[in-house]
């Protein structure tokens, strides 16, 4: 018995989150889409009706800042991303029925009804609040665009709401010399009208939603944490210049743009049903959507579980929308074991992964580590090539490639009425339930298993049947036959069930086979059935590939020539500098008897008199130096007031006309420059350098 397969066809809307607009998708963002995709193609493929639509995140602060470096509209920004995007998504099998923009008509029309509902039912307040203000460009600023010294630690550079080198939280009005990172002005306070949406009311409802599991455990903990803490009002506007939608009735205010956000997913799908024949209402409307019985099912990151999972159901509980089924929350993607980084070339882009590798590989290893929870999940490259080789290449396919030629040469392509091997079939067709089971659950890496354990036992048929040696015997024909149609009827519905990841493997083993290839059955639609030529399906990928994927990267992520003044600056080493000389061998012993310490410039000055030098005063956690430092040509001192560097601090104190110099603080330079060092985010001053 199925007991997976459905009675009546489900009527499902899915949704990805909709990427921002204002940069390429990367291999996080194709976690995402390809673990959502998966789950539809597998949806499709059981014969439910699964809608799938997702738009790109056109609007906000960044956008428009982003449009206006790049000296473009807002609007042609975002049309040149959402052709990338599309494009890309196309190239990874992503089977978007829809892919929109959140800046379009339909979006814009939702919003504001919603938005006048709310109003009218009284849950937006009105209120004036303080923020940080740009002089310069006229612009209030959210904290990531302030930094200043942090106010514990002093360290320079630190974002408006906390600091990276102590770890301390704070607001931007506590920053030492803040400044506006788009200006560099100095940010005042100024005052403004805003608009919120009385989420408190909403306590209830959610807490009721939060119990009714349609969240994974671990989200629906924290965000019972949130509620627990108590629910503040969200503040939905944001005043010009600003992109995005005008508020009705209250003119130079506009909707911030998570506001806007999650409705984009009606206005892809609206977009959509125009197009086909579909009902919109019976999909978000309160009433129609249960009479209907629909279902629909938000796949998003962790990050972004409050919007999703607070906010968005309270708004749709607030405006008569149908709730989610659920919310389903994936983790976040590393590559080798780390944050994905430009500088060592593991951000990677999805089109320079395409330029290197084929679409699904990498869906394949996605699937073969997701499961169901918030987990995080790491691409480590050379599992990623070895995995793929061993399973796809090594297993699956060669399942066919070791049966299919004699059946071509032998049998003129004919295969025999049956399997030699019954119980194998069997065993095959016994499995679907629960590889079906996992897929519903989102147990992708269980599906996986489960069918990379099937292609071992088929290939230990294989191997026990040894269909290269039968072959050279006499009267061995119809044994040939059998043996080579079990092999090609097991290959069948192994790919059959890794159709909703393997899309166009699927499709070129459809076109071998000459049958489209179904969840079930397919062993019986073959026999006795004249298939293709056997093509190779898939190659083999070379670790080699990794090195030269990583190169890219990092081209890609250099800055360009006009935030790097320094790099076309750039000059060969001068021959008359020694510097360049590699120093004699020393031994380990030698080095550790130079004490390198993390110091805190708390205060550079000139020093009446000196050419060269500044007088540097220097925090070392545990006590303060002075160093006179021979840098003067190459730094204001307020350039270096609140940096940290590294000094050597045993050195025997030096005897100067200006005063004593305690210690000399590091510096590279070829004789052109001077470039004092700075250590990376999290060092604190008295740390030793070693
Ligand atoms: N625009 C919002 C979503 C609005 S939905 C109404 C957004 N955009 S995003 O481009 O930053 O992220 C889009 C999705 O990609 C999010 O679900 C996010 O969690 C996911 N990911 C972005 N980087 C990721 C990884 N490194 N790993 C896994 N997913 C990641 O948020
Ligand atoms: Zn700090």
């Amino acid at each position: 018995m199925n007991t997976t397969a459905p009675i009546s066809p489900r009527r499902i809307l899915v949704t990805s989150a909709l990427p921002y607009a204002n940069g390429s998708l990367h291999l996080g963002h194709l976690l995402e889409h390809i673990q959502t995709d998966i789950w539809v193609r597998y949806q499709r493929m059981r014969g439910n009706e699964c809608h799938y639509v997702c738009a790109d995140d056109t609007h906000g602060t960044a956008i428009m800042l982003k449009a206006e470096e790049q000296g473009i509209s807002p609007e042609q920004l975002i049309e040149q991303v959402r052709t990338e995007h599309i494009a890309d998504f196309n190239d990874f099998l992503i089977s978007h029925d829809n892919y929109y923009s959140t800046h379009s008509d339909e979006n814009r029309n939702f919003s504001n009804s919603i938005y006048l509902k709310l109003k009218e039912r009284g849950f937006i307040a009105e209120r004036t609040i303080t923020q940080a203000f740009d002089p310069e460009k006229q612009l209030f600023l959210a904290d990531r665009y302030i930094k200043g010294s942090c106010p514990k630690c002093k360290a320079a550079d630190q974002y408006g709401d906390n600091c990276e080198a102590c770890g301390a939280t704070y607001s931007p009005v506590d920053l030492i010399d803040p400044f506006s990172t788009i200006s560099g002005a100095t940010p005042v306070e100024k005052d403004s009208l805003h608009y919120f949406f009385k989420l408190p009311e909403f306590a209830e409802f959610l807490d009721t939603w939060l119990n009714n599991k349609k969240l994974q455990p671990a989200v629906s903990n924290k965000l019972r944490e949130w509620l627990e803490a108590g629910l503040i009002e969200w503040d939905i506007s944001r005043d010009a210049p600003y992109f995005g939608f005008e508020i009705p009735e209250a003119p130079d205010k506009y909707f911030y743009v998570w506001l806007d956000a999650p409705i984009g997913y009606m206005a892809s799908f609206q977009d959509y049903c125009q197009r086909s024949n579909i009902n919109f209402d019976e999909f978000w409307d309160k009433e129609s959507a249960q009479a209907a019985g629909t279902e629909l099912y938000h796949f998003i990151g962790k990050d972004i579980i409050n919007f999703h999972g607070l906010f968005w159901p309270a708004i749709m509980d607030a405006s008569d929308l149908r709730l989610p089924s659920a919310i389903f929350a994936h983790g976040f993607l590393s590559v080798d074991g780390a944050k994905m980084s430009k500088s060592r070339g593991t951000f990677i882009t999805a089109r320079s992964y395409l330029e290197h590798f084929q679409p699904e590989y990498l869906r394949y290893f996605f699937a073969a580590r997701l499961g169901n929870s918030v987990d995080d999940i790491d691409l480590n490259l050379e599992e990623f090539v070895q995995k793929c080789n061993a399973d796809l290449v090594g297993k699956l396919v060669n399942i066919a490639s070791r049966c299919a030629g004699f059946i071509g040469k032998r049998f003129n392509n004919t295969l025999a009425i049956q399997a030699e091997n019954l119980n194998l079939m069997d065993e095959l067709a016994q499995a679907g339930d629960d590889i079906a089971n996992a897929y519903e659950q989102r147990e992708f890496s269980k599906a996986m298993r489960q069918i990379m354990a099937l292609a071992d036992k088929a290939n230990q048929y294989i191997d026990e049947r040894k269909p290269w040696v039968i072959a050279k015997q006499d009267d061995s024909e119809a044994e040939l036959q059998a043996i080579c149609t079990t092999g090609v009827m097991a290959f069948a519905q192994l790919i059959a069930y890794l159709k909703p990841v393997l899309p166009a493997l699927a499709e070129a083993s459809e076109a071998f086979l000459n049958i489209p290839l179904e969840w079930q059955g397919n062993t019986s639609r073959l026999s006795g059935a004249t298939i293709n030529k056997f093509k190779p399906l898939l190659q083999r990928l070379d670790v080699k590939t990794i090195t030269s994927l990583l190169d890219d990267n990092k081209k890609i992520s250099e800055p360009s020539e006009k935030n790097s003044p320094k790099k076309t600056k750039k000059k060969k080493p001068s021959a008359s500098t020694d510097a360049q000389d590699i120093a004699d061998e020393i031994e380990i012993d030698d080095f550790f008897k130079v004490d390198l310490r993390i110091a805190l410039i708390t205060k550079a000055e000139h020093v009446e008199g000196a050419e060269k030098l500044l007088k540097l005063s220097l925090d070392l956690g545990t006590e303060q130096r002075t160093v006179f430092s021979g840098i003067k040509s190459a730094y204001a001192p307020s350039d270096l007031e609140g940096k940290l560097t590294v000094m050597v601090a045993n050195l025997k104190p030096r005897k100067m006309r200006f005063g004593m110099s305690e210690g000399m603080v590091l510096a590279a330079s070829d004789g052109d420059g001077i470039f004092i060092l700075e250590p990376h985010a999290g060092a604190v001053p008295g740390m030793r350098v070693t």
